[in-house]
């Protein structure tokens, strides 16, 4: 079978309109993409899966809309200012710049350049004489911490106390908000606050298309409880993202833990689910137990108490926090790489992105067998189906060439139109993956679509 590699489906999504380059006119714009009409129709069915999931589904949940910008004290609590960096070399040779870590990690293939310090990476790498990806030299400078938070300037003098920070996480606005929807929904400890929203984050290190980016969106979701409940929560939400990207349709062959040897000093636990990209297993999820750090420091650096007082037992206490973060770019990346399947038929070959039906950009096609004959009543059926769900309509080349067309956009259900339509009211409906054909009554079709694309 043909290996599916980054180029392929970077032409894929360019040629059937999921991803372009951002800026393309100008020669475009490093680590930016922009989501066409159908990457988008996939972007929003996740995050309306993830919605579901997290906020309807799970009890005490609530979610959020927090701003971009946020008041420049917040990313000093958090640690940001002082410690959200990459280790950054340059090659002297052909002057390119590289993170210290991914070009250890890229040398052994596992991830022991994350637990070294700045002395154990530049030894490391000149020990192995660890080659410059670009030219192949060994001949780096030493390392200096690089901040990867956007700054920005409010108002019309730009000094350093003007500055603000395009957040570089969801996860602030989630903790600063957490005693305002404590008291607005009257909830009682273990509750969670989720929220879907752009990050911004200065990359330099190459993207892998959508992989890394400098703008990308997260779905977060942060779980307030007691200490003593953490860790059992901890577990809970490691195996519920599992379980969601596999209800998503991605195996679990492809989906692995990395848990964190090296941890951040105040936290307990961290785990990411990584899935197997051509690429090689990339993050796509975390969940960590950030325990009382968070809403501590924010208590200290605002002067307003986060304290959450027991209603039961008169109890006051900071509360934990176990997150768990989605990226939602990459899990768009992992579903289109996943869905992607070449296959050979009798006297033919398809291509046909096999989306779980709930993500697939268009739930139906509706297709005129012959256009002078059929297409009146086929766009009559197209208009009344679209009020139910994201419906295609194709008129234009033979009928084998547009089913071939809907395969590779993923369309999971084509129906045709022709005299049986017109004399008997029926239509036949192909099936995406099984290309198997039924034959419905009309006043059948909606039910039957909206039974196969729940999630
Ligand atoms: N609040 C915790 C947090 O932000 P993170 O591991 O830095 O944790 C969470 O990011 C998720 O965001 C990652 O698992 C990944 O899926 C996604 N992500 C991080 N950086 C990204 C980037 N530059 N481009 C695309 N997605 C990114």
């Amino acid at each position: 079978m043909e290996k599916l590699t980054m180029e392929k489906i970077v032409n894929i999504c360019k040629q059937y309109g999921f991803i372009f380059q951002g800026s393309e006119i100008y020669d475009g714009l490093a680590n930016t993409w922009d989501y066409g009409p159908l990457g988008s129709r996939i972007k929003n069915a996740i995050k309306d899966a993830w919605r579901k999931r997290f906020i309807q589904e799970n009890d005490n949940s609530y979610e959020l809309d927090a701003s971009i910008l946020m008041h420049p004290r917040v990313w000093e609590a958090s640690g940001h200012v002082g410690g959200f960096s990459d280790p950054l070399m340059d090659c002297k040779e052909c002057k390119t710049r590289h993170r210290a870590d991914n070009l250890i990690n890229d040398f052994t293939g596992d991830s022991r350049g994350d637990s070294m310090s700045h002395e154990e990476m530049v030894k490391f790498i000149k020990d192995n004489n660890i080659p410059c990806p670009k030219c192949g030299k060994c001949n780096f400078t030493d390392i200096r911490e690089f901040n990867l938070m956007f700054e920005t300037h409010r108002g019309v003098i730009k000094d350093d106390k003007s500055i603000v920070y395009l957040r570089p996480e969801n996860a602030q606005g989630e903790y600063v908000n957490f005693l305002n929807v404590q008291r607005t929904m009257r909830c009682k400890l273990p509750f969670s606050i989720g929220q879907i929203g752009k990050a911004f984050r200065n990359e330099i290190t190459p993207g892998n298309f959508t992989f890394r980016t400098i703008e990308f969106e997260q779905m977060e979701y942060q779980t307030f409880c007691k200490e003593g409940s953490d860790q059992e929560l901890y577990e809970y939400f490691k195996e519920y993202g599992k379980k969601f990207y596999m209800d998503l349709g991605l195996p679990e062959e492809k989906l692995r833990y990395h848990d964190h040897e090296k941890l951040v000093f105040y936290a307990k636990a961290a785990c990411d689910i990584e899935y197997l990209f051509p690429f090689g297993w990339g993050e796509i999820n975390g969940t960590h137990n950030r325990t009382n750090y968070d809403l501590t420091r924010h208590q200290e650096y605002s002067g307003e108490r986060q304290e959450y007082i027991d209603p039961d037992t008169n109890e006051k206490f900071i509360p934990y926090i176990v997150e768990s973060t989605y990226g939602l770019d990459r899990t768009v990346l992992a579903v289109l790489f996943n869905a992607y399947c070449k296959e050979e038929l009798e006297n033919d070959t398809r291509e046909v992105m096999r989306f779980h039906p709930y993500l697939a950009p268009y739930k139906c096609a509706v297709l005129p067998l012959v256009k002078k004959y059929h297409s009146e009543k086929a766009m009559e059926i197209y208009e009344e189906l679209n009020k139910h769900f994201m419906t295609s309509y194709d008129e234009t080349g033979s009928i084998g060439k547009r089913y071939r067309r809907q395969d590779a956009i993923g369309t999971p259900f084509v129906i045709t139109i022709d005299d049986e339509t017109i004399n008997n009211g029926t239509v036949t409906i192909r099936d995406r993956d099984t290309m198997k054909q039924i034959t419905l009554k009309l006043d059948e079709i909606v039910k039957y679509i909206e039974e196969r694309i729940k999630f």
